[in-house]
């Protein structure tokens, strides 16, 4: 097909849908010549669907269409709701339909972003790879270990671009910490830490569900996927998070976050080998069968990596990466290096034990051998580097369009959202099983 006639029946497209709502209607005709590849249009314009237009991903969206040249043409929703939602952020007249299969359909768009509960990303993600769509899934990338074995093979037989929405993979904080750790200010590495808490119903989770949600306004049944069939429930609905069948848990919401930041910062793109994790279920007891605190031991290779959640205590976002050079502190706006020389400072405490000739000879010898001469006590040189306010969303999104203009690969493909997922089922897994796995 020449790039004229695709721009004419893109065009065509244009002209039927504006300003009709598309709930059971195909967005264009199923004999079209839907499956093959989009490109972007010769405008250089990339044209984008959107899945699920929930908490984030009508963030997503508000964000998207801010970048020249990005231009959502069409969302998807199986809950009416969210229609009325893009359509209020995009524009008045913006396509929609309960039925995702009808964005894969339609040739004029480039790519997705999918933005649905996680035992969906798997189903949809296979789908619009197969149809030929770039896409932008938001983490986890998996809602188990085999979702992601089959989402990876699917991204590499269809050479589509895949991005997973992990923002801190481009966040500049990271990347700050990656430099100091890959030119070996931290010597070697001896451990590295990180944890994350809340303090909120909100932070634990309890959403309000949308006042007017019904079977009605909402594709109940699709919304459950291959879960097991459950009668309509609107706090599911809003809080399928904290239930093992929709969700994937704070391993999955919220040590994701804290696994693909370390994978940046150290380079290892790669799953834990080991995984041990206690936790529980003790502050927020309403039904949810996954643990609102979670601690969690990793060795990543020989490198044992400590993961704490709690949705009970509010801590900030911290990394500490423990090196024999010192220590590396990052928080969401701040890299902070505190360096340690790693030799004794003052003669060894254990000389105190010495009786006083040999303690007071042991002194001496020490202080003239060690200390420095006046005027020359070397400063030590704590680092730090700040970005208050910074927005990792923004980047992470363009690098996903950019991508799929040029055909540049991404900074957070299937390979390293399953990696960082893996972490989390691992996390899971060793949770429910009381042992290391
Ligand atoms: N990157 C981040 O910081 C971040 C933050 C929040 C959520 N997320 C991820 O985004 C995804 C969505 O989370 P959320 O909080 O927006 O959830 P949500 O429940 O608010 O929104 C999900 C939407 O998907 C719709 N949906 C479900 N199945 C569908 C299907 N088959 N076809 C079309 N629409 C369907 C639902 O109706 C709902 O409107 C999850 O994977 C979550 O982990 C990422």
């Amino acid at each position: 097909m020449t790039e004229d006639l695709s721009r004419r029946e893109f065009l065509g497209v244009g002209a039927v849908v504006a300003g009709a709502s598309l709930v059971g209607t195909p967005i264009i005709p199923s004999s079209s010549p839907a499956r093959r590849a989009p490109q972007v249009a010769p405008s250089n314009r990339v044209r984008f669907g959107i899945i699920g237009v929930g908490m984030q991903g009508s963030s997503l969206l508000a964000e998207s269409i801010k970048f020249a040249d990005v231009e959502c043409v069409a969302a998807c929703d199986v809950y009416d709701g969210r229609h009325t939602l893009a359509r209020e952020i995009v524009r008045p007249d913006l396509p929609v339909t309960r039925r995702y299969q009808q964005l894969l359909e339609d040739r004029t768009i480039d790519c997705l972003i999918v933005a649905v509960p996680d035992h969906w990303h798997k189903q949809i993600v296979l789908d619009a790879v197969s149809a030929g769509k770039d896409v932008y899934i938001e983490k986890p990338m998996s809602h188990n270990p085999a979702d992601g074995v089959a989402m990876v093979e699917a991204a590499k037989r269809s050479g589509r671009i895949v991005q997973v929405g992990s923002q801190r993979v481009s966040s500049q904080i990271c990347a700050k910490a990656r430099e100091l750790i890959s030119k070996g200010t931290l010597g070697d590495l001896m451990m590295v830490e990180a944890w994350l808490g809340r303090n909120s119903p909100s932070g634990a989770w309890q959403y309000p569900p949308p006042p007017d949600l019904s079977p009605q306004n909402l594709d109940w049944n699709t919304w459950l996927g291959t879960a097991p069939k459950r009668p309509f429930d609107p706090i599911l609905f809003a809080r399928w998070r904290a239930w093992k069948e929709y969700g994937t848990g704070v391993a999955g919401d919220l040590l994701v976050h804290l696994v693909s930041g370390f994978i940046v910062m150290t380079g290892l793109n790669q799953p834990p080998t080991q995984t041990m994790t206690v936790g529980g279920i003790r502050r927020w007891k309403d039904g949810r069968n996954t643990p609102d605190v979670q601690l969690v031991q990793y060795y990543y290779g020989d490198l044992p990596v400590s993961m704490r959640l709690n949705l009970g205590t509010s801590i900030e976002e911290t990394y500490r990466f423990h090196g024999s050079k010192g220590l590396l502190e990052v928080t969401a706006s701040s890299v902070t290096f505190s360096p340690q020389v790693g030799t004794d400072q003052s003669p060894s405490y254990y000389a105190s034990s010495f009786p006083r000739a040999l303690r007071e000879a042991y002194f001496a010898k020490w202080h003239a051998e060690n200390d420095p001469r006046p005027g020359q006590a070397p400063l030590s040189e704590v680092i730090s580097f700040r970005g208050p306010g910074y927005n990792d969303i923004r980047p992470h999104l363009w690098n996903f369009f950019d991508a799929v203009r040029t055909r540049k690969p991404v900074v957070e493909d299937a390979v390293f959202g399953h990696n960082a997922a893996l972490a989390c089922h691992m996390a899971n897994d060793s949770y429910y099983k009381r042992s290391a796995v």
